[in-house]
């Protein structure tokens, strides 16, 4: 399976590059071919995102809002993707 990725933080060290590599090398230990490159050749679309305000960041809203024309291509009815968030979620003893 081809797998493509993005990271949409701007933080290249931060949390959500952090725990989409960590994705990547659970996926290419399984034998998946991960790249970060090329929308149309991939089955598979991970976007990683750190979550402000409850939302994707600006970042990646920005990149969804520019591949609505694609998004409406028969070429990608098929194609499966993911979301992957990363929050700054309050642990219960820190209420
Ligand atoms: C402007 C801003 C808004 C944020 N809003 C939320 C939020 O609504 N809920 C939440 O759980 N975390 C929020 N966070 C925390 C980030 O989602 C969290 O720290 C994330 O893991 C940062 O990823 P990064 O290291 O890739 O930047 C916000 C952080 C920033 C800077």
């Amino acid at each position: 399976m081809k797998v493509m990725t993005i990271l949409g933080s701007y933080r290249r060290k931060g949390n959500t590059a952090r725990i989409l590599e960590m994705t990547e090398e659970g996926l290419a230990a399984q034998g998946a071919q991960v790249d970060r490159l090329n929308l149309s050749a991939a089955d598979l679309l991970i976007v990683a995102t750190p979550v402000y305000v409850n939302d994707v960041n600006d970042l990646v809203k920005t990149w969804i809002d520019r591949l609505a024309f694609v998004c409406h291509r028969p070429e990608f009815a098929d194609r499966s993707a993911y979301l992957l968030a990363t929050e700054g979620g309050i642990k219960p003893d820190e209420r």
